[in-house]
C-alpha cells in the first residue's frame, strides 16, 4: 500500500455494531462479562480498549512494524522502556536529545542503579568506545532535538545487534511519514505522538512500535502494570491525526525548506541547523534514511546575546512562543530556558546549546506569511 492509503485506513475498520466509518470513542471504565471469565477480549480498560486497540494498530502499520502500543505521554513510553531493565544495566544515549528524556533518566532511573553514558552518536564509533556486557539498551533521537544532528540508524542498529542490545529509536521530530527506524534495523521506535502524529496541538499521548512478539509482551505488561494509558478520546483524536499524517508533513518539509534558506540568508542569522542543507553534517545519511528532511530547525544570531534571543522571541505574530512542536500552527522556542532548561548549564553549552540558540517548528501556513513574521521579528 502506497502512504497516503495507509494512513487513511491504518486501524481503523468500519464500527461492527453500527458500520460507523470511525473507530468510536469507547469511553468506558469496564466490560461485562457473560459468566466469570467469559468476555469478548476486553475486560477493563487499563488492559484494554477498543478505540486504542485501533489506534496501536494503525502505529504499527504506519512504522512497518507489527506491535503498536499507546501511552498517556511520549516520556510514559519511554518510562516503560527503561522499565525493561534492571539495576546493573546500562543503557548509551545521545548526549543531544529531548530535555525530558535526559531529566527522566538522570533524576529518576539513575537513583535505581541504572547507569547511563551519554555520546555523540554522529560519530558511531563513539558507542562501541562504552559497549560492555552491562549494556542492555542503546537510546538515541534522529533528527536531534534541537541541533538537527543525525544518526546513522542503520549502523547503530548494527552495533547494538552485535553487543546483544536493545536499539530504541526516539521518531518523534521525523514522524512515521519521513523515516521508519525499525526497517532500518531498530528493535523499538517510540514516539511523542503529541506532536507530529496528533499534529493538531491538542493532545498528550507516547507510542512504542516493535516486531518482536516477546518484546511486545513485556511492554504490554508494563503498559498495563504501571497505568500510564491513553484515554480513549484522545487515541481518536492520534487516530485522526494520522489520517492526515502525509499531507501535512508534505507541507511542513516544502515551508521548512522555505524558511531555512531565508534564514540562512539573511545578514543578522549566524548559523541554521537543518539538515536539508547540503553542506549539514549528517545530509549523506539523513538523504539516505528520511523521506524528506521536515520543518523543524534552530538557528542562532550573529549577536549572540540572550537579550537579543528575547527579542526576537517575544516579536514573532505567527510563530507562538511555546514549547512542543508538529503541531499544524508555527512555534518559536527557547531551548535554554523552556524545553531543555532540565539540562544543567556547563552540559548544555558543552553539548552545542548555546543561550541564544532558538528553535523553530515550521508548521503548515503560508510560508510567506511565515518569512514575513520572522523578517520582522529578527529585524
Ligand atoms: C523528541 C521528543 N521526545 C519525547 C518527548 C516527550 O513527549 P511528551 O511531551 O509527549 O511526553 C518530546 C516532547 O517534547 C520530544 O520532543
Amino acid at each position: 500500500m502506497k502512504l497516503a492509503t495507509k494512513y487513511i485506513h491504518a486501524g481503523t475498520e468500519p464500527d461492527p455494531s453500527t458500520g460507523a466509518i470511525m473507530t468510536p470513542i469507547y469511553q468506558t471504565s469496564t466490560y461485562v462479562q457473560s459468566a466469570p471469565g467469559q468476555h469478548k477480549g476486553y475486560e477493563y480498560a487499563r488492559s484494554q480498549n477498543p478505540t486504542r486497540k485501533a489506534l496501536e494498530d494503525a502505529l504499527a502499520i504506519i512504522e512497518n512494524g507489527k506491535f503498536g502500543l499507546a501511552f498517556s505521554s511520549g516520556v510514559a513510553a519511554t518510562d516503560a522502556v527503561i522499565k525493561l531493565l534492571s539495576p546493573g544495566d546500562e543503557v548509551i544515549a545521545a548526549n543531544d536529545m529531548y530535555g525530558g528524556t535526559y531529566r527522566l533518566f538522570t533524576k529518576v532511573f539513575q537513583k535505581f542503579g541504572i547507569k547511563f553514558h551519554y555520546v555523540d552518536m554522529q560519530d558511531v564509533s563513539n558507542i562501541e568506545s562504552l559497549l560492555n556486557t552491562n549494556t542492555k539498551l542503546i537510546w538515541t533521537e534522529t533528527p536531534t532535538n534541537p541541533l538537527i544532528n543525525i544518526v546513522d540508524i542503520a549502523a547503530v542498529a548494527m552495533i547494538a545487534k552485535k553487543a546483544n542490545a536493545l536499539l530504541c529509536v526516539d521518531n518523534t521530530f521525523a514522524s512515521p511519514y519521513l523515516q521508519n527506524p525499525l526497517v532500518l534495523g531498530a528493535d523499538i521506535v517510540m514516539h511523542s505522538s503529541t506532536k507530529y502524529l496528533g499534529g493538531h496541538s491538542d493532545v498528550i499521548q507516547g507510542a512504542l512500535v516493535m516486531n518482536d512478539a516477546d518484546l511486545r509482551e513485556k511492554l504490554y505488561f508494563i503498559q498495563k502494570s504501571c497505568g500510564a494509558v491513553p484515554g480513549p478520546m484522545d487515541c481518536f483524536l492520534v487516530l485522526r491525526g494520522i489520517k492526515t499524517l502525509h499531507l501535512r508533513m508534505k507541507q511542513h518539509c516544502e515551508n521548512g525548506e522555505k524558511v531555512a534558506h531565508f534564514l540562512r540568508n539573511h545578514p543578522a542569522v549566524l548559523k541554521v541547523f537543518w539538515c536539508g542543507f547540503e553542506d549539514h553534517l549528517g545530509y549523506a545519511i539523513a538523504s539516505k534514511q528520511m523521506r524528506g528532511f521536515g520543518g523543524m530547525m534552530s538557528f542562532t544570531l550573529k549577536n549572540d546575546s540572550i537579550e537579543n534571543a528575547n527579542r526576537v522571541l517575544s516579536s514573532t505574530r505567527l510563530f507562538a512562543l511555546a514549547e512542543s512542536l508538529g503541531g499544524v500552527e508555527s512555534l518559536i522556542n527557547h531551548p535554554a530556558s523552556m524545553t531543555h532548561a532540565s539540562i544543567p548549564k556547563e552540559e548544555r553549552i558543552k553539548n552545542g546549546l548555546t543561550d541564544s540558540l532558538i528553535r523553530l517548528s515550521v508548521g503548515i501556513e503560508d510560508a510567506e506569511d511565515l518569512i514575513e513574521d520572522l523578517k520582522m521579528a529578527i529585524g
